[in-house]
């Protein structure tokens, strides 16, 4: 007996109002489907189905690299008939658990309860209390308060409405009683759908009962509908995630302004200031400190950096020592070597340098490569791109470039060179010599200039 696990993932999720299909908007980063499939991965299982539908092709596309059964249901007729579309390949002695792929904060421990609790009888169901149930399935009790049937908000009388229990949709069943349950379902209801959830009307009729189990916390089953219920798991994860790392020794500035879309691997002593984005995998060294209002993406930074407010780092290798910014920008493929500081109003892209070299204001280095202890001065462009090729420009150790120079590329500066402020360099420089393209200053004496009439 093993357990297979069904995630229903193929209604449309008109309140969105999305061309894009409900279950790939993203949380924390992550489409909500992902965060489903990953918490059913953490489950001991042996096979993962997902029903598709809505939006086509355009679900298991995005999630290639699934390792789940994709199936399709073509039409949406409820969500029995989603389940039905699973079932086939499913070994009748297997228990079967529910997922939907649009409630993604539900907590691998309150499933795993649903999966034990589904061992005495063969069909456990997860509910709760809400205080506004509405919307809801409710959940009806006989007088010895075993669970009789489920009826939808629809469908219930003003009596049943006023039932706070309600169906959260998780639930474990025996394959070989769900198989048969949900192909007698039939559709005679408000919505002319097949409910799943009336499979619990016929597991009484057939006298299996119903194991309970109340959810830990309401959050994690909420679903999402729209876009306020997604702002609204969203922040809930964000604190969530932003008090995990607090406990593992990260400084947070504010745990309410900070974001966090991807992994972040830490190390001690790591400070992080207000309003700062990470995405992706960023990795953190020990003693490090990021400045309020930085975007940090798939980078690693190694001890002692100080990036100061308002940074963005994308794709880069920060070598220990760094100080980055404010306002500086890294751009893809950059790497730095140890103590190298970057100022503001610099934008670095595919470009390497070399330790305790210094680029401090205003500049563009791309497709570029710096030796070690080298000093670029404000406003130096790398001209890399001429309207259709990129090119590089290599310099060496120990140069020193003065302010406002372009460096036509392909373009090589040899080492304990000089760039004379203004120069724009269009001819390698050889070692240790001077560079210097600048006309002649002209000095008009006594002149007059121009007033407004
Ligand atoms: C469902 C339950 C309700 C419960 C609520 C909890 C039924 C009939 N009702 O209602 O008791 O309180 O969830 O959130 O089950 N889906 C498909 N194919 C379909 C229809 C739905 O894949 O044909 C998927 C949806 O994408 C969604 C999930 O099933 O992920 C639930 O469907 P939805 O229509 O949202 O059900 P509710 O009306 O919320
Ligand atoms: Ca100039």
């Amino acid at each position: 007996m093993g357990l297979c696990i069904v995630i229903l993932a193929a209604g449309q999720g008109t309140r969105m109002y999305s061309d894009k299909p409900k279950v790939l908007h993203t949380l924390a980063g992550k489409s909500l489907l992902e965060h489903v499939y990953h918490t059913a991965m953490g489950l001991t299982h042996r096979d993962i189905y997902v029903v598709y539908g809505h939006g086509g092709d355009e679900v298991p596309n995005a999630l290639q690299d699934f390792r789940v059964n994709w199936v399709e249901q073509k039409e949406q007729l409820g969500t029995g008939h989603a389940v039905q579309q699973a079932l086939p390949d499913i070994p009748d002695v297997d228990n079967v658990l529910i997922l939907y792929g649009d409630v993604p904060l539900i907590t691998e421990e309150s499933l795993s309860t649903l999966v034990d609790a589904a061992s005495t009888t063969g069909f456990s169901l997860l509910t709760t209390h809400l205080e506004d149930p509405h919307g809801y399935g409710r959940i009806i009790r006989d007088e010895n308060s075993n669970i009789i049937a489920i009826v939808e908000e629809k469908d219930a009388t003003e009596d049943q409405k006023r039932i706070f229990e309600i169906n959260t949709g998780f639930m474990v069943v025996k394959a070989g009683l769900l198989k048969r349950w949900v192909n007698s379902l039939g559709n005679d209801n408000k919505q002319n759908e097949y409910y799943l959830t009336d499979i619990v009307a016929k597991s009484v009729a057939d006298e299996i009962n119903i194991a309970p189990v109340l959810a830990e916390s309401n959050i994690e089953v909420k679903g999402i509908n729209n876009r306020s219920q997604l702002a609204e798991a969203e922040r809930y994860f964000q604190l969530v995630q932003a008090h995990h790392l607090m406990h593992r020794g990260v400084g947070l500035s504010d745990p309410a302004r900070f974001d966090l879309r991807g992994d972040l691997e830490i190390g001690r002593d790591n400070e992080i200031d207000i309003n700062v984005v990470i995405e992706g995998r960023v990795k953190l060294g020990n003693n490090v400190t990021i400045g309020a209002n930085c975007y940090l993406k798939d980078t690693i930074i190694a001890d002692n950096v100080h990036v100061l407010p308002n940074t963005m780092i994308d794709n880069a290798v920060i070598g220990s020592g760094c100080i980055i910014g404010p306002f500086a920008r890294i751009r893809p493929d950059t790497t730095l070597d140890e103590d190298v500081h970057i100022g503001n109003f610099v934008e670095l892209k595919k470009t390497d340098i070399g330790k305790g070299s210094k680029v401090n204001h205003l500049t563009y280095l791309g497709d570029s490569h710096i030796g070690k202890d080298t000093n670029i001065g404000a406003g130096t462009i790398t001209c890399n791109y001429d309207g259709a090729y990129k090119h590089q420009t290599i310099i060496g150790d120990n140069v020193f470039v003065g302010s406002d120079v372009q460096l036509i590329a392909p373009v090589k500066v040899h080492d304990g060179a000089t760039i004379a402020a203004g120069t724009t360099v269009t001819k390698d420089v050889a070692e240790n010599h001077l560079a210097i393209s600048r006309s002649d200053q002209k000095a008009i004496p006594k002149w007059k200039r121009p007033v407004k009439k």
